[in-house]
């Protein structure tokens, strides 16, 4: 088979992305910061550091310990504010004509609209509302833990936008499933899962957290396979697409992903370890279909054979 022949097109609701590797926010910047590394146009989308109304200076440091199998941040979403990312990012990356979603974080659901309201007027292709943030002190992962306020935020921001609306999921719930449910009756066009685990790491010798904030967000590999179950629990129960991420380091991780219902993949962590981790998963995956004879992304997608008994 022709590498021509492969159509590794995949949507996220009316979002349409060429390929299915996307760079999960936080992990890449605003994409410019990776150019040295690669062409970042051949990335299928790129989710951009996370963004609120105004400017944050993010907590402070030490904010990043290693662990075991992955790592611990509480990077706090600094970022210049909303406003600033329209005028002075986003002209640039979309003159590249890469596909960009605007990941969104807010202390209240009049600060998310607000943000959406004014992401709507962008050239940005979709907005992706972040109500995980375990970094943060206020608003943040309270929205996403609480399926009624679940609903309520992602109904008022589907209200403030036309853009495709893809609503990102905290892992630190009991049951993910009636979360994804709410966002999805609230008119959500895709779902991204999962944000990162909390988690914590101490310092024998001072007797301290290593973290200035106490607790961090757990990602990389450590959290795969909880983010695997948690992609394959929720596409059984909803019909809306998922980008799933956690700990996707190599191609069997994507392919795992893509097999559990995953329409697409976001890598992390991943690009911390190896700039260039997206572009030469994007390779890998045109080669692992050419082998087994795939023609479309979609052949692969949900298609997890379970033990029924
Ligand atoms: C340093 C760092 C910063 C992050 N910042 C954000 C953010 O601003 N918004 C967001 O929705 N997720 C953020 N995340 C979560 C990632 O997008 C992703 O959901 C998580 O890390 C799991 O994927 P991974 O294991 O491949 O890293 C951040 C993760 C890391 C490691």
């Amino acid at each position: 088979m022709d590498n021509r022949d492969i159509n590794l097109n995949t949507n996220i609701g009316r979002l349409i992305i060429e390929n299915p590797i996307i760079t999960a926010s936080g992990t890449f910047g605003f994409g410019r910061e990776y150019e040295e590394f690669m062409d970042i146009a051949n990335i299928g989308a790129i989710s951009v550091k996370g963004l609120t109304l105004k400017p944050r200076k993010g907590n402070k440091s030490p904010r990043i310990a290693e662990t075991v199998g992955g790592m611990l941040n509480s990077v706090g979403l600094e970022n210049p504010g909303v406003e600033y990312f329209i005028d002075k990012e986003l002209p640039y990356l979309k003159d590249k004509n890469i596909t960009i979603i605007a990941n969104i974080s807010g202390n209240t659901i009049e600060e998310y609209c607000e943000m959406a309201a004014r992401i709507d007027k962008s050239r940005c292709d979709a907005i992706e509302m972040n109500i995980s943030c375990p970094n943060v002190k206020r608003g943040g992962v309270a929205f996403g833990t609480d399926k009624d306020m679940v609903y309520r935020i992602t109904k008022s921001v589907r209200d403030s936008t036309e853009k495709p609306l893809i609503v990102k999921l905290s892992p630190n719930v009991t049951d993910i499933k009636e979360i994804a449910l709410m966002a999805e009756k609230a008119g959500a066009d895709g779902l991204s899962l999962i944000n990162t685990l909390l988690g914590m790491a101490i310092d024998i010798k001072t007797k301290k957290p290593i973290l200035r904030n106490n607790v961090g967000g757990l990602s990389g590999p450590a959290i795969k396979p909880i983010a695997l179950r948690m992609v394959w629990e929720v596409a059984q129960v909803v019909k809306i697409p998922i980008i799933g991420m956690g700990g996707i380091m190599n191609i069997t991780d994507v392919i795992e992903f893509l097999l559990a219902g995953a329409s697409a993949v976001a890598i992390g962590t991943g690009n911390l370890v190896n700039p260039r981790l997206t572009v030469e998963l994007l390779v890998e995956l045109k080669k692992y279909m050419q082998k087994n004879n795939i023609k479309d992304v979609s052949e692969i997608i949900g298609k997890l054979e379970i033990y029924s008994s």
